[in-house]
């Protein structure tokens, strides 16, 4: 590199200005590592005066270097074309067919002969001249200036040329000019200090845009990072974490506890992946199970149920659990069974899986923040005050609701937030306080309520990371390096 260097500078005292392509050509170098070279010449001070330039170039594409080669699609269309004519359908098997035929016949090369069954084609001119390929071979040692604009135009609208910016410098002399590169030093030494003799030595500048090497360690997933900050805010909150350790739930949790009814079309394939194997569980707490198919059967709690024939094997078939809302179940039938009611306050932030048709925003998996809140007489106004208080954490503070209908909550209200950057009203979330035929079925005293809500890690997670393809953030396209680039902490609340 230091002979690159000392080399550009003596052609520079030589003959001021030159240009950086100029040298490329001259030294027969990469134009990059004279660049390279011009950077470290940089850093020695104002040796040199480096005038950005750029330079339109035409260039040919990988179809118009093989034209060069081997002639047009035309020419290849009338070569293959014998004295007698040929079937139109043989003629189009040849390599790009279409394109070399419509300019053949423009060209009045070859014509039409339609008399026969099937169309025939011949030849109208006994000799060609292949002008594109003539053009192109023009282009190509140099000479694009002979060319007249509108055929480089056409040239380029078929994709055989393309135009190319080509960045360079011109150099001169600059202040500091000298034809050696003094060794910089980069320590300052206490020797040097002792001696004196750092007045006699130049030293490198700090370069204060340096970017730091990047630890060698491993990084934090931005989801977890939001997960984090979801959990810090309910235990700030006051809230404990449910076991979610199990993403194998059965029907009866993940719905029939939930009062959804056995037609409910969520049940679906379409919606739920099943599991095959086991296929399905069998242990069920007696009692309650009476109680579920009775409240869905007929009815109870001031309820008149859905009035269908429950069955225990659509209760028992496996699956992986379509909302954590399984949990919730699972720890407020526990919280029923305890002597003594407790106010209870509960979350989790765990995966649940939905057979759905993945786009831009959706995957078959994702993971779900779940907070409840179960204590004597709460309302719909003590759900939409824990709101303010929970988002405002977050840094959300304008909220909207929407009314909204969930088989296992009523009322039930979507949770929108208005969003600055996107600037419109974007949904946050599902929430509602559990119905009678869920909670008196599994013995919660009368005047327990229970407020609940869901909403998904991601979607808060990509507008504070700015990311608006799911797929850039989970999924086998996710660029590690997001995960490294992301930043530590942010400071956005
Ligand atoms: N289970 C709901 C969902 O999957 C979220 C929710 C939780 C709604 C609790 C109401 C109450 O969207």
């Amino acid at each position: 590199m230091t002979d690159l260097s000392e080399k550009i500078l003596h052609r520079v005292s030589q003959s001021e200005p030159i240009s950086t392509l100029e040298l490329s050509k001259q030294f027969q170098e990469d134009h990059q590592k004279i660049i390279g070279a011009l950077k470290s010449i940089q850093a020695h001070g104002d040796l040199l005066v480096a005038e950005p330039q750029s330079d339109k170039f035409i260039e040919l594409t990988e179809e118009g270097k093989l034209i060069v080669e081997t002639g047009s699609h035309e020419a290849k269309i009338y070569n293959a074309v014998p004295d007698d004519g040929i079937p139109q359908s043989d003629l189009m098997k040849i390599p790009n067919a279409k394109v070399g035929f419509s300019k053949a016949m423009s060209a009045g090369w070859i014509v039409m002969d339609k008399n026969g069954a099937a169309p025939v084609i011949k030849k109208k001119v006994h000799k060609i001249v292949d002008t594109v390929q003539a053009n192109l071979k023009l282009i190509l040692s140099g000479h694009a200036a002979q060319i007249a604009d509108s055929v480089k135009q056409e040239y380029k609208k078929r994709k055989l040329i393309q135009e190319v910016v080509q960045k360079s410098f011109l150099l001169s002399k600059g202040r500091d000019f000298s034809l050696t590169l003094t060794k910089l030093e980069t320590d300052l030494t206490a020797d040097m200090l002792v001696s004196g003799n750092w007045k006699n030595l130049s030293f490198k500048e700090y370069n204060f845009d340096a970017l730091g090497t990047p630890l060698d360690c491993g990084y934090l997933h931005p989801l977890l990072k939001v997960r984090f900050e979801f959990r810090q805010i309910f235990l700030e909150m006051g809230f404990s974490e449910m076991p979610t350790n199990n993403y194998v739930e059965n029907s009866f949790w993940n719905f029939d506890a939930l009062f959804q009814p056995q037609q409910h079309p969520a049940r679906d394939a379409h919606d739920t992946f099943f599991v095959s194997d086991p296929k399905i569980s069998t242990k069920f707490p007696e009692e309650y199970k009476e109680r579920v198919k009775e409240v869905h059967s007929k009815g109870g709690y001031g309820s008149i149920g859905y009035r269908y024939d429950w069955k225990i094997e659509e209760a028992q078939k496996n699956l992986l659990r379509t909302h954590t809302t399984a949990n919730s179940a699972r720890m407020l039938y526990k919280l029923a069974q305890q002597k003594q009611f407790k106010p209870t306050k509960l979350f989790s932030i765990d995966k649940v899986f939905r057979n759905e048709t993945l786009d831009a925003t959706h995957l078959a998996e994702f993971c779900q923040v779940e907070g409840v809140i179960a204590d004597y007489d709460v309302t719909l106004g003590d759900l939409i005050g824990v709101f303010a208080e929970f988002f405002k954490k977050l840094g959300i503070t304008e909220l909207e609701f929407k009314p909204a209908y969930n088989p296992y909550t009523e009322p039930s209200m979507e949770i929108f937030c208005f969003h600055n950057g996107l600037g419109k009203w974007i949904e946050l979330g599902n929430s509602g306080m559990f119905r009678p035929e869920m909670l008196l079925a599994m013995g919660l005293p009368e005047n327990v309520r229970v407020i609940a809500w869901g909403l998904s890690l991601e979607r808060p997670t990509m507008i504070k990371y700015g990311l608006t393809n799911i797929r850039d953030l989970v999924g086998p396209k996710v660029d590690l390096e997001m995960v490294q680039r992301s930043p530590i902490c942010r400071l956005d609340k």
